[in-house]
Protein backbone atom coordinates (compact mmCIF):
# COMPACT_ATOMS: atom_id res chain seq x y z
CA UNK A 1 0.00 0.00 0.00
CA UNK A 2 0.94 3.26 -0.73
CA UNK A 3 2.48 5.70 2.01
CA UNK A 4 0.17 8.78 2.35
CA UNK A 5 1.68 12.03 2.83
CA UNK A 6 0.57 15.62 3.62
CA UNK A 7 2.46 18.06 1.79
CA UNK A 8 3.16 21.35 3.57
CA UNK A 9 0.22 23.15 0.74
CA UNK A 10 -2.41 20.20 1.94
CA UNK A 11 -1.52 21.03 5.76
CA UNK A 12 -2.16 24.71 4.49
CA UNK A 13 -5.43 23.89 3.11
CA UNK A 14 -6.46 21.81 5.88
CA UNK A 15 -5.73 24.72 8.37
CA UNK A 16 -7.68 27.31 6.73
CA UNK A 17 -10.57 24.93 6.09
CA UNK A 18 -10.54 23.18 9.58
CA UNK A 19 -10.28 27.42 11.66
CA UNK A 20 -13.05 28.36 9.25
CA UNK A 21 -15.61 25.49 10.55
CA UNK A 22 -14.76 25.26 14.01
CA UNK A 23 -12.76 28.73 14.69
CA UNK A 24 -9.29 26.42 15.95
CA UNK A 25 -6.64 27.33 14.66
CA UNK A 26 -3.59 24.65 14.42
CA UNK A 27 -0.11 26.34 14.64
CA UNK A 28 2.77 24.94 12.74
CA UNK A 29 4.43 23.30 15.69
CA UNK A 30 1.16 20.67 15.90
CA UNK A 31 1.54 19.40 12.30
CA UNK A 32 3.04 16.33 13.11
CA UNK A 33 -0.31 15.84 15.47
CA UNK A 34 -2.60 17.23 12.65
CA UNK A 35 -0.90 14.79 9.80
CA UNK A 36 -1.14 11.74 12.10
CA UNK A 37 -5.19 11.84 12.32
CA UNK A 38 -5.68 13.06 8.65
CA UNK A 39 -3.42 10.22 7.40
CA UNK A 40 -5.81 7.99 9.94
CA UNK A 41 -8.74 9.23 8.69
CA UNK A 42 -7.85 8.84 5.02
CA UNK A 43 -7.20 5.20 5.34
CA UNK A 44 -10.37 4.84 7.32
CA UNK A 45 -12.05 6.53 4.69
CA UNK A 46 -10.74 4.44 2.09
CA UNK A 47 -8.76 7.19 0.08
CA UNK A 48 -5.34 7.01 -1.24
CA UNK A 49 -4.65 10.58 -0.85
CA UNK A 50 -5.08 13.75 0.96
CA UNK A 51 -7.34 15.34 -1.72
CA UNK A 52 -9.15 12.64 -2.85
CA UNK A 53 -10.30 13.09 0.87
CA UNK A 54 -10.04 16.62 1.39
CA UNK A 55 -13.08 17.04 -1.18
CA UNK A 56 -15.06 14.32 0.24
CA UNK A 57 -14.88 16.16 3.59
CA UNK A 58 -15.72 19.46 1.71
CA UNK A 59 -18.39 18.15 -0.30
CA UNK A 60 -20.36 15.51 2.21
CA UNK A 61 -23.75 16.36 2.58
CA UNK A 62 -24.17 14.61 5.86
CA UNK A 63 -21.37 16.09 7.17
CA UNK A 64 -20.59 12.68 9.30
CA UNK A 65 -16.68 12.96 7.90
CA UNK A 66 -16.47 16.55 9.19
CA UNK A 67 -17.58 15.08 12.75
CA UNK A 68 -15.74 12.25 13.13
CA UNK A 69 -12.04 14.72 12.05
CA UNK A 70 -13.50 16.78 14.75
CA UNK A 71 -13.94 14.22 17.11
CA UNK A 72 -10.34 13.39 16.43
CA UNK A 73 -8.55 16.74 16.46
CA UNK A 74 -10.37 18.45 19.61
CA UNK A 75 -7.91 18.39 22.65
CA UNK A 76 -10.27 17.34 25.01
CA UNK A 77 -8.41 17.59 28.50
CA UNK A 78 -9.59 18.43 31.71
CA UNK A 79 -10.80 16.64 35.65
CA UNK A 80 -12.88 17.45 38.33
CA UNK A 81 -12.37 20.80 40.19
CA UNK A 82 -10.11 22.40 37.22
CA UNK A 83 -9.40 26.14 38.72
CA UNK A 84 -11.61 25.52 42.30
CA UNK A 85 -11.76 28.83 42.54
CA UNK A 86 -14.52 29.81 40.24
CA UNK A 87 -17.02 27.60 41.60
CA UNK A 88 -16.02 29.16 44.85
CA UNK A 89 -16.48 32.22 43.51
CA UNK A 90 -20.01 31.20 41.84
CA UNK A 91 -21.17 30.36 45.11
CA UNK A 92 -20.09 32.94 47.13
CA UNK A 93 -20.29 35.73 44.95
CA UNK A 94 -21.67 35.61 41.98
CA UNK A 95 -25.16 33.65 42.78
CA UNK A 96 -26.03 35.99 45.85
CA UNK A 97 -25.27 38.79 43.30
CA UNK A 98 -27.91 37.21 40.84
CA UNK A 99 -30.10 35.85 42.92
CA UNK A 100 -30.56 39.37 44.75
CA UNK A 101 -31.34 40.45 41.25
CA UNK A 102 -33.89 38.24 40.13
CA UNK A 103 -37.05 39.47 40.99
CA UNK A 104 -39.00 37.07 38.50
CA UNK A 105 -37.79 33.73 40.34
CA UNK A 106 -36.93 31.99 36.83
CA UNK A 107 -34.70 29.41 36.80
CA UNK A 108 -30.91 30.22 37.04
CA UNK A 109 -29.09 29.31 33.86
CA UNK A 110 -25.87 28.27 33.60
CA UNK A 111 -23.97 27.09 30.07
CA UNK A 112 -20.64 25.39 30.33
CA UNK A 113 -18.71 25.57 27.08
CA UNK A 114 -16.64 23.67 26.17
CA UNK A 115 -18.09 20.68 28.37
CA UNK A 116 -15.58 17.94 27.15
CA UNK A 117 -16.29 14.73 29.05
CA UNK A 118 -18.80 16.63 32.20
CA UNK A 119 -15.88 17.18 34.72
CA UNK A 120 -16.55 20.87 34.89
CA UNK A 121 -20.72 20.92 34.75
CA UNK A 122 -20.65 17.71 37.26
CA UNK A 123 -18.13 19.83 39.58
CA UNK A 124 -20.34 22.76 39.61
CA UNK A 125 -23.58 20.60 40.40
CA UNK A 126 -22.24 19.61 42.96
CA UNK A 127 -20.61 22.54 44.38
CA UNK A 128 -23.94 24.09 44.07
CA UNK A 129 -25.38 21.49 45.64
CA UNK A 130 -23.01 20.91 48.49
CA UNK A 131 -21.82 24.82 49.11
CA UNK A 132 -24.96 26.96 47.82
CA UNK A 133 -26.76 27.70 50.84
CA UNK A 134 -29.80 29.16 48.57
CA UNK A 135 -29.97 25.82 46.34
CA UNK A 136 -33.49 24.45 47.41
CA UNK A 137 -35.44 27.82 46.81
CA UNK A 138 -33.92 27.92 43.03
CA UNK A 139 -34.39 25.62 39.93
CA UNK A 140 -31.37 25.44 38.22
CA UNK A 141 -30.82 24.25 34.85
CA UNK A 142 -27.17 23.70 33.51
CA UNK A 143 -26.19 22.88 29.65
CA UNK A 144 -23.26 21.62 28.73
CA UNK A 145 -22.11 21.53 25.20
CA UNK A 146 -19.17 20.76 23.08
CA UNK A 147 -18.23 20.41 19.17
CA UNK A 148 -17.61 17.06 19.51
CA UNK A 149 -19.81 13.65 19.82
CA UNK A 150 -17.60 11.56 21.17
CA UNK A 151 -16.70 12.82 24.23
CA UNK A 152 -20.76 14.13 24.68
CA UNK A 153 -21.66 10.46 25.18
CA UNK A 154 -18.56 9.83 27.68
CA UNK A 155 -19.92 12.68 29.39
CA UNK A 156 -23.59 11.47 29.14
CA UNK A 157 -22.23 7.82 30.85
CA UNK A 158 -20.00 9.51 33.75
CA UNK A 159 -17.44 6.81 34.02
CA UNK A 160 -13.78 8.62 34.81
CA UNK A 161 -10.53 7.44 35.63
CA UNK A 162 -8.40 8.11 38.59
CA UNK A 163 -6.76 10.63 37.59
CA UNK A 164 -9.80 12.69 36.58
CA UNK A 165 -11.24 12.65 40.12
CA UNK A 166 -8.04 13.24 41.61
CA UNK A 167 -9.03 16.55 43.10
CA UNK A 168 -12.57 15.69 43.89
CA UNK A 169 -12.94 15.75 47.87
CA UNK A 170 -13.22 12.19 49.70
CA UNK A 171 -16.37 12.72 50.76
CA UNK A 172 -18.27 13.79 47.84
CA UNK A 173 -15.85 10.81 45.97
CA UNK A 174 -17.79 8.23 48.86
CA UNK A 175 -21.41 10.22 48.07
CA UNK A 176 -21.63 10.87 44.54
CA UNK A 177 -19.47 8.13 42.72
CA UNK A 178 -19.27 4.20 43.12
CA UNK A 179 -16.38 2.49 41.82
CA UNK A 180 -16.54 0.09 38.87
CA UNK A 181 -14.42 -1.85 36.96
CA UNK A 182 -14.65 1.31 34.69
CA UNK A 183 -14.03 3.56 36.64
CA UNK A 184 -15.71 6.01 39.17
CA UNK A 185 -19.46 6.09 37.64
CA UNK A 186 -21.09 9.00 38.94
CA UNK A 187 -24.42 8.75 40.37
CA UNK A 188 -27.81 9.35 38.49
CA UNK A 189 -28.90 11.90 40.23
CA UNK A 190 -26.09 14.33 39.49
CA UNK A 191 -25.86 12.99 36.05
CA UNK A 192 -29.56 13.97 35.25
CA UNK A 193 -28.62 17.39 36.70
CA UNK A 194 -26.55 18.31 33.59
CA UNK A 195 -28.23 18.05 30.26
CA UNK A 196 -25.23 17.54 27.55
CA UNK A 197 -24.96 19.17 24.01
CA UNK A 198 -23.61 18.89 20.81
CA UNK A 199 -22.81 23.24 19.54
CA UNK A 200 -20.42 24.10 17.40
CA UNK A 201 -19.25 27.45 18.93
CA UNK A 202 -18.67 29.03 15.92
CA UNK A 203 -21.76 27.98 14.08
CA UNK A 204 -24.44 30.76 13.72
CA UNK A 205 -27.24 28.15 13.39
CA UNK A 206 -26.06 26.15 16.65
CA UNK A 207 -25.94 29.28 18.87
CA UNK A 208 -29.03 30.74 17.81
CA UNK A 209 -31.46 28.92 20.67
CA UNK A 210 -28.86 29.49 23.43
CA UNK A 211 -30.25 32.30 25.06
CA UNK A 212 -31.41 33.49 28.12
CA UNK A 213 -28.18 32.07 30.90
CA UNK A 214 -27.47 33.57 33.82
CA UNK A 215 -24.06 32.59 33.69
CA UNK A 216 -21.34 31.13 31.13
CA UNK A 217 -18.63 29.17 31.73
CA UNK A 218 -16.15 29.03 29.13
CA UNK A 219 -13.15 27.82 30.11
CA UNK A 220 -9.62 26.69 27.99
CA UNK A 221 -11.51 27.21 24.20
CA UNK A 222 -10.41 30.39 23.56
CA UNK A 223 -6.69 29.72 23.65
CA UNK A 224 -7.23 27.30 20.61
CA UNK A 225 -8.89 30.26 18.98
CA UNK A 226 -7.55 33.58 17.19
CA UNK A 227 -8.41 37.18 17.68
CA UNK A 228 -11.67 37.07 15.24
CA UNK A 229 -13.01 33.58 16.07
CA UNK A 230 -12.67 34.92 20.10
CA UNK A 231 -14.33 38.37 19.30
CA UNK A 232 -17.20 36.44 17.13
CA UNK A 233 -17.76 33.91 20.47
CA UNK A 234 -17.48 37.44 22.67
CA UNK A 235 -20.69 38.26 20.78
CA UNK A 236 -22.41 35.14 20.80
CA UNK A 237 -21.99 35.12 24.85
CA UNK A 238 -23.38 38.90 24.92
CA UNK A 239 -26.19 37.71 22.93
CA UNK A 240 -26.81 34.63 25.24
CA UNK A 241 -26.41 36.15 28.56
CA UNK A 242 -29.69 38.28 30.73
CA UNK A 243 -28.29 41.27 30.93
CA UNK A 244 -26.26 41.62 34.48
CA UNK A 245 -24.98 38.35 33.67
CA UNK A 246 -21.68 36.52 33.94
CA UNK A 247 -18.79 34.74 31.51
CA UNK A 248 -15.84 32.96 33.58
CA UNK A 249 -13.21 32.55 31.58
CA UNK A 250 -9.79 30.32 31.99
CA UNK A 251 -7.17 31.25 34.27
CA UNK A 252 -4.96 32.34 31.18
CA UNK A 253 -8.24 33.73 29.35
CA UNK A 254 -8.94 37.74 29.30
CA UNK A 255 -12.22 39.09 28.03
CA UNK A 256 -10.60 42.43 28.35
CA UNK A 257 -8.17 41.75 25.76
CA UNK A 258 -10.68 40.28 23.42
CA UNK A 259 -13.79 42.43 23.63
CA UNK A 260 -15.09 45.85 25.18
CA UNK A 261 -18.77 44.71 25.57
CA UNK A 262 -18.16 43.41 29.01
CA UNK A 263 -17.98 45.30 32.73
CA UNK A 264 -14.82 43.54 34.74
CA UNK A 265 -16.26 42.46 38.13
CA UNK A 266 -13.55 41.62 41.04
CA UNK A 267 -14.76 39.69 43.50
CA UNK A 268 -12.71 38.10 46.47
CA UNK A 269 -12.23 34.58 44.98
CA UNK A 270 -11.60 35.91 40.87
CA UNK A 271 -12.26 38.42 38.03
CA UNK A 272 -15.42 37.74 36.25
CA UNK A 273 -17.12 39.49 33.12
CA UNK A 274 -20.34 40.75 33.33
CA UNK A 275 -22.84 41.66 30.38
CA UNK A 276 -24.03 45.12 31.46
CA UNK A 277 -27.67 46.06 32.31
CA UNK A 278 -29.75 45.21 35.32
CA UNK A 279 -32.11 42.15 35.27
CA UNK A 280 -35.54 43.29 36.79
C1 LIG B 1 -9.42 21.59 26.79
S1 LIG B 1 -11.14 21.24 26.67
C2 LIG B 1 -11.77 22.32 27.95
C3 LIG B 1 -12.76 21.62 28.86
C4 LIG B 1 -13.20 22.39 30.11
N1 LIG B 1 -13.95 23.58 29.79
C5 LIG B 1 -12.03 22.75 31.02
O1 LIG B 1 -11.71 23.94 31.13
O2 LIG B 1 -11.43 21.85 31.60
C6 LIG B 1 -11.55 22.04 25.13
C7 LIG B 1 -12.84 21.53 24.48
O3 LIG B 1 -13.28 22.49 23.50
C8 LIG B 1 -14.05 21.79 22.54
N2 LIG B 1 -14.19 22.65 21.34
C9 LIG B 1 -13.26 22.97 20.43
N3 LIG B 1 -13.75 23.79 19.48
C10 LIG B 1 -15.05 24.00 19.80
C11 LIG B 1 -16.09 24.76 19.19
N4 LIG B 1 -15.89 25.47 18.08
N5 LIG B 1 -17.32 24.76 19.79
C12 LIG B 1 -17.53 24.04 20.92
N6 LIG B 1 -16.57 23.30 21.54
C13 LIG B 1 -15.35 23.28 20.98
C14 LIG B 1 -13.23 20.51 22.33
O4 LIG B 1 -14.00 19.49 21.76
C15 LIG B 1 -12.75 20.20 23.75
O5 LIG B 1 -13.61 19.25 24.37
Amino acid sequence: MRKITISDDDFLKFQEFFYRKTGIQFETSKRYFVDKRLVERIEATENDSFRGYFTMLRFQSSGNELQALVNLMTINETYFFREEYQFHCLVNSILPDLVARKKDKSPIRIWVIPSSSGEEAYSIAMCLVERWPDINDWDVEIISSDIDTKILNQARAGVYSERSVKHVPRNYLQKYFRETPAGFQLNDDLRSAVEFTRVNLMEAADVRSYRNFDVIFCRNLLIYFDDISRKQAAETFYDALHPGGFICLGHSESMSRISSLYKIRKFPEAIVYQKPGDRK
